[in-house]
C-alpha cells in the first residue's frame, strides 16, 4: 500500500485550514447611521455593554453639494445627518460607552437621487486629495475607523484597488484610523472592484461588511449559509460579517431565520460579527433587532 497519497492529503488539508485563517467568533455589532435624514441619534440606539459596537456614519462623499452634485476627485465631505450626528455627539456617546467606536463610510449608492460614482482623475491626485480631506474629517469627528462603500464605478478595478489601497495604507500608517472595512455585494459590476482591492491590499482590511441584504427577499437559511461560504472563500482569510436590512430590502430577515443561521455559523466558529443597515430605518419600530442581535452576540462564548 502506498502511503504517499495519504500523506499528501494530510499535508494539503492542514495547509488549507491554516490558509482559511484563525476562525473565531467575535462579539462585534456594527450599524450604519445617518444616511436618510430621519433625525436618528447615537443615543437612540440600544447599546449592550457586553459587545463591541461600531457606528458607521453614512456617508462621506467626494461630490459637491451643488445641484446637480458633481465629483470632486477625492475631496470628501460629510453628507450624513450632521444636525443629529455631529462631533459633540460622537464625543458624548464614546464617553458614555467605552465599548463604542465610530467610523465613517465612503461613497454609498446615491446623492440627491443620482448614483455616486467612483471617478478619480488620476490615482495620485485622488489619493492626495482623499488623504487630506479624510484626515480632516476623521480628526474633527474623532473617528476610529473607515468603511469603503462605493457601488458605481467610472474607473477600472485596478485603479479602484490602487486608490483605495494607498489611501488605507496611509490612513493606517499615520494612525488616522485604527480599523478598516469594505462593503461589497454580490453583483457582477461591483465584486470585481472589491476582489481586485482584496487581492492586493486585503492585509489592510479588518472586516468585510458583506451586504447579504442585497440578495433576493426569499433567501432561505441554507442559501444564506451557502452565500456566506462563497463570500468567505472570495475574501479568503477575511472576517466576513453577516448582515440584514431593516428597510425592507432583501436577504435573510430575522423573521425568516437570520439568527438560526447565525447560531449555525457560531457553532462552526465563523461568526465574526453582525451588522445592520440601518439605524435610520430601525428608529420607527424602536430597534428590536438591534437589541436581539446584541443579546445574541453577548451570549457568545
Ligand atoms: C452638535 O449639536 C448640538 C445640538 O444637538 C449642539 O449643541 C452642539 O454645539 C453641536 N456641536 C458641534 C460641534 O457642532
Ligand atoms: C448590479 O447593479 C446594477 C446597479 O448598480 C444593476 O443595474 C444591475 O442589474 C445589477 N446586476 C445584477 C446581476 O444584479
Amino acid at each position: 500500500m502506498d502511503i504517499f497519497p495519504i500523506l499528501l492529503v494530510i499535508i494539503v488539508s492542514t495547509f488549507s485550514s491554516i490558509q482559511a485563517g484563525a476562525q473565531t467568533n467575535s462579539k462585534l455589532f456594527r450599524e450604519y447611521i445617518g444616511a436618510e435624514g430621519k433625525d436618528v441619534r447615537f443615543s437612540d440606539v440600544p447599546i449592550n455593554s457586553k459587545v463591541e459596537v461600531h457606528f458607521i456614519l453614512s456617508f462621506a462623499i467626494d461630490y459637491t453639494s451643488s445641484s446637480p452634485p458633481s465629483p470632486t476627485n477625492g475631496e470628501f465631505k460629510a453628507y450624513w445627518d450632521e444636525n443629529n450626528l455631529n462631533a459633540s455627539h460622537v464625543l458624548s456617546i464614546k464617553a458614555l460607552h467605552s465599548n463604542v467606536k465610530v467610523a465613517m463610510s465612503l461613497g454609498g449608492d446615491t446623492i440627491r437621487d443620482r448614483y455616486v460614482f467612483f471617478k478619480p482623475r488620476s490615482i495620485n491626485s485622488w489619493v492626495t486629495n482623499a488623504i487630506s480631506s479624510i484626515t480632516k474629517i476623521a480628526r474633527e469627528y474623532n473617528l476610529d475607523g473607515i468603511d469603503i462603500d462605493f457601488e458605481h464605478f467610472d474607473a477600472d478595478p485596478n485603479t479602484f484597488a490602487e486608490c483605495i489601497g494607498r489611501l488605507l495604507s496611509s490612513l493606517k500608517q499615520q494612525q488616522i484610523v485604527s480599523f478598516v472595512s469594505i462593503a461589497p455585494y454580490d453583483n457582477d459590476s461591483v465584486q470585481p472592484y472589491y476582489l481586485a482591492l482584496w487581492r492586493k491590499y486585503g492585509h489592510l482590511i479588518d472586516y468585510v461588511n458583506f451586504q447579504f441584504y442585497a440578495y433576493d427577499k426569499g433567501t432561505t437559511i441554507s442559501q444564506f449559509l451557502d452565500h456566506f461560504d462563497t463570500q468567505s472563500s472570495n475574501y479568503r482569510e477575511g472576517k466576513v460579517l453577516v448582515s440584514f436590512g431593516t428597510d425592507g430590502s432583501g436577504g435573510l430577515s430575522p423573521e425568516n431565520g437570520f439568527f438560526v443561521a447565525c447560531s449555525r455559523l457560531r457553532l462552526n466558529n465563523k461568526l465574526h460579527g453582525i451588522f445592520i443597515w440601518s439605524a435610520d430605518d430601525s428608529k420607527k419600530t424602536g430597534f428590536p433587532y438591534e437589541k436581539q442581535a446584541q443579546t445574541f452576540l453577548a451570549n457568545t462564548k
